[in-house]
C-alpha cells in the first residue's frame, strides 16, 4: 500500500470519529470544512494523486473512491442523527399553555370545616379534639341523656363488645354519635373559662339516603365562664352565620329539646339561595336549620365536676354536610362520599 493510501485511510478514520461525536449543525459544518473543504484534508491528499507512479494509480484511485464513499456515508449518518434530534426539539411548542399537575385538593367537607374553624378561631375559640371511638359515659351519660333515650339503643348506635358488656354500661365503647362528648372531655380536663370548638366525624346507624349517612361531620362549640347568657349564644351564631353565609344573613331561634342544654334551641339562618323569600332550597320557608344549641344544663356541669351555681355557658352543634350542601348547592349527600373525581374536582 502506498503512503498516500495510508494517509487516506488514516484521514477517513479521523473523520469517522469526529462525525460520530458531532452533536449539532455547527460541529457537522466544522467537520465538512476540516475534511472536505477547499483547504480540507481530503482535497489536500487528492492533489497528491498526480504524483503517484502510473502503475500504482488504479489501486490508489480505488482506495480513494472507497474512502469518499465511506466518508459520504459517515456524513449522511451524522447529518440524519442531528436532524432527528432537531425535529424532536421542534415538537416542543413553548407557546402552548402549560400542562398543570393535578395535585389534588381539599374535599368540600374539609373546606367547610376549615372555614368554620377559622371563623370561630377569630372569635377566640380554640380547637379541641376527641376520639371517634368513645365510651358510653362521655357520649350519653355525662351529657344527661336518659337511659331510655331511643338514640342509645344498638339499633341506632354502633356498639363494640356487646357480648361482654351491656349497652347501658358507661364503659362500653361506641362510635360517637355526636361531637358533644368532646365538650365533656374539655370540661373534665380544665376549669372555666373554656372556649372550644371540636370539628369531627360522627356515626349513626342510619340507612344512607340523600340527607343521611352512617357517618357524617359536626362542629361542636362550648363556651363556659361566669354570667354567660343566651344573648351571647345568639350573637356568636349570628356572627358565624354572617361570615359563613354572607353579610346579610339573619338567624332565628326556635325552642327545642336537648338533654344537655336548658333551655335548648334550634338555630335557623335565612336561606342563602333566596335571601329569605322562600325557594326550593329552603322548601319555601326562607330559613335553613344550621345548628342545635342551648345553655349548658347544670346537670352536665355537675357530671364533669363544675359548680353548677357558678358556671354558666352555652353549647352548639352543627352538621357540616348540611352546610356544605347548602353552600355548594349539592342535593344528595351521597355525592360527597362516592369519591367520583369528576364531582370532587369542582370545588
Ligand atoms: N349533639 C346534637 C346532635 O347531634 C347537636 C347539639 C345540639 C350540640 C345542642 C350541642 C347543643 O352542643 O347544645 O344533634
Amino acid at each position: 500500500m502506498t503512503a498516500l493510501e495510508n494517509d487516506l485511510l488514516a484521514t477517513l478514520q479521523q473523520a469517522q470519529e469526529a462525525l460520530a461525536k458531532a452533536s449539532g449543525e455547527n460541529e457537522l459544518e466544522e467537520c465538512r470544512a476540516k475534511f472536505l473543504g477547499r483547504k480540507g484534508a481530503i482535497p489536500a491528499l487528492m492533489s497528491q494523486l498526480g504524483a503517484v507512479p502510473k502503475e500504482d494509480k488504479p489501486a490508489v484511485g480505488k482506495t480513494l473512491n472507497a474512502v469518499k464513499q465511506q466518508l459520504q456515508a459517515a456524513f449522511d449518518e451524522a447529518s440524519n442523527r442531528i436532524k432527528e434530534k432537531k425535529e424532536d426539539l421542534s415538537a416542543l411548542d413553548v407557546s402552548l399553555p402549560a400542562r398543570h399537575n393535578r395535585i389534588g385538593h381539599k374535599h368540600p367537607i374539609s373546606l367547610v370545616m376549615d372555614s368554620a374553624v377559622a371563623i370561630f378561631r377569630r372569635m377566640g375559640f380554640i380547637v379541641a379534639d376527641g376520639p371517634d371511638l368513645e365510651n358510653v359515659w362521655n357520649n350519653f351519660d355525662a351529657l344527661n341523656a336518659p337511659q331510655d333515650h331511643p338514640s342509645r339503643t344498638p339499633e341506632d348506635t354502633f356498639y363494640f363488645d356487646l357480648d361482654k358488656r351491656h349497652w347501658l354500661d358507661p364503659e362500653t365503647m361506641i362510635l360517637r354519635t355526636q361531637t358533644s362528648p368532646v365538650q365533656v372531655r374539655a370540661m373534665m380536663a380544665q376549669k372555666p373559662p373554656i372556649r372550644v370548638v371540636c370539628p369531627g366525624r360522627c356515626y349513626r346507624r342510619d340507612t344512607p339516603d340523600a340527607t343521611h349517612g352512617m357517618s357524617f361531620h359536626q362542629i361542636e362549640g362550648l363556651y363556659v365562664d361566669e354570667n354567660v347568657s343566651l344573648a351571647d349564644l345568639k350573637g356568636t351564631l349570628a356572627a358565624f352565620s354572617r361570615e359563613m353565609f354572607g353579610e346579610r344573613t339573619k338567624i332565628r331561634f326556635r325552642p327545642h329539646f336537648f338533654p344537655f342544654t336548658e333551655p335548648s334551641v334550634e338555630c335557623d339562618a335565612s336561606c342563602i339561595a333566596c335571601g329569605g323569600v322562600g325557594c326550593r332550597v329552603c322548601k319555601g320557608s326562607g330559613w335553613l336549620e344550621i345548628a342545635g344549641a342551648g345553655m349548658v344544663n347544670p346537670a352536665v356541669f355537675t357530671n364533669v365536676g363544675y359548680d353548677p351555681e357558678k358556671a354558666s355557658g352555652f353549647a352548639f352543634g352543627m352538621g357540616l354536610e348540611r352546610i356544605a350542601m347548602t353552600r355548594y348547592a349539592i342535593n344528595d349527600l351521597r355525592l360527597l362520599y362516592d369519591n367520583d373525581v369528576r364531582f370532587l374536582h369542582q370545588f
